[in-house]
Formats: structure tokens, sequence, C-alpha cells
């Protein structure tokens, strides 16, 4: 099958919208692949503060994106064949992630890399730009919201349960700060496609919001 025929479905969204959650579970029933584009800057921001890059190097921030060397098993993320699951989820890593998807010449280092995801029977791929930027084409569009009081709360869950201390004050400032950096940068700013279902899951469980991407897309095309 030409790649350009291959299905792709987009989840858009804020930080914590619970796009990650509904992408994988989405990806898991039809049994199409999964790309996590978040990790992607997760991964590099990791490799940055470890090698202690200045955040403004925009060259030497895109060298680092450019040969990541990384794969993917399942859940687990792996950065030169160490486990880096957990490492790229500390709050730390997401606002250097945010700091660094605004730098043109690293998106453009991790463009070809996220077409790549793009195998048969089919993709699921989870961001910000996934809709508008790296995959226009895409079968179905999907933009998840859900307010920052709601995302504040889940990402709290989240940390509290992995065992990671959390004020609820701190992350509700930087989902805020967060938001506006993802929302009002020059390049690939976090946006809804035009074509794209917009779907608040502010009162909705990650089931609720599967059935309803899952419901979409079986009206693809009908
Ligand atoms: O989805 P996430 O929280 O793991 O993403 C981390 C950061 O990476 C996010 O603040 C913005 C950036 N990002 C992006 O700019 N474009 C994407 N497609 C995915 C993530």
């Amino acid at each position: 099958m030409p790649t350009s025929q291959i299905p792709v479905i987009t989840i858009d969204g804020p930080t914590a919208s619970g796009k990650g959650t509904v992408a994988h579970k989405v990806a898991d029933k039809l049994g199409y692949h999964l790309l996590d584009s978040g990790a992607l800057y997760r991964l590099t921001a990791l490799q940055a503060l470890r090698r202690g890059t200045r955040l403004d190097d925009e060259h030497a921030i895109a060298k680092l994106a450019e040969h990541l060397n990384i794969h993917f098993t399942g859940e687990a993320v792996f950065l030169s064949q160490e486990n880096v699951t957990d490492a790229i989820r500390v709050e730390e890593v997401g606002n250097t992630a945010s700091k660094i998807a605004a730098l043109p010449m690293v998106r453009q280092a991790l463009f070809a890399l996220q077409l790549s995801f793009r195998k048969t029977p089919g993709l699921v791929a989870d961001g910000r730009d996934m809709g508008t930027v790296i995959f226009p084409h895409a079968q179905l569009k999907v933009f998840l919201t859900a307010s920052v009081e709601a995302r504040a709360d889940r990402r709290y869950k989240q940390l509290i349960a992995k065992g990671i201390s959390a004020n609820m004050q701190d992350l509700l400032m930087d989902l805020k700060a967060r938001d506006d950096r993802d929302m009002n940068r020059a390049v690939a700013p976090l946006a809804p496609a035009a074509d794209a279902h917009v779907l608040d899951t502010s009162s909705m469980t990650a089931e609720e919001a599967v059935d309803q991407v899952l419901k979409w897309y079986a009206a693809v095309g009908k």
C-alpha cells in the first residue's frame, strides 16, 4: 500500500487533555501503530538537560533531535538502550520540551522521524500539530480539550500514582504557562485543524472519549 494511503488518525490537544491515554486505547482497539510525538520533544529535552546544552542554542538542540537513538516497546521508551519512560515524564522535562518545541529547527529535525511512523495497517498520532502540520491529510482528526482544572487534577493523580510528589497550585501554574507557550508560538502552534472534531473531555472518562473517536472513525468515508 502506498504510504499516502495508510490510514492515520490524529489526536491533538493541550497537555494533560487525556490525548495520550485516548490515543493508546484507540491504537490498541484498531491494532494500529502509535506515535506519541510529545515523547520525541521530551527525549530531545532530556538529552539537552543531561548534556547541559543551552536551551537557546537552536543549532545544538536540533542536532540532538536529529541524532536521537530511540525505540518504543509497548508503553516503554528507550534512549540509547536506556529505559527513560519515567524520566521523560517529570515536569522539568515537560517544561523544557515545551520550550525547545518553539524552535523551528528542532521541529524540522523531528519532521521525517514522525512521518516514518506511518506504517500498515494504520497509525494513531498524538501531539499538538499532528492534524495541522505533520499529517494534514489524515482520515480522521480529533482535537481533545478539557478545562485547565480538570487537566491539573488528572496530572496530579497521575503523578501521585507514580509516587512522584506534586502540588496542585504549581501544576495549575505550569499547565497555564505551557498552554500559553504551546498556543502562542510562531511555528506550528497548538490549534485544532479546520476539519478536526473537537471533543471536550472535562467530564468524560477515557473510555467514553475512545468510544466517540471510534464512532467518528467508523463514519469516515460513509
Ligand atoms: O504531549 P506532551 O505533554 O508529552 O508534549 C510535551 C511538549 O512537547 C509540549 O509542551 C509541546 C511539545 N509538543 C509539540 O510542540 N508538538 C507535538 N506534536 C507534541 C509535543
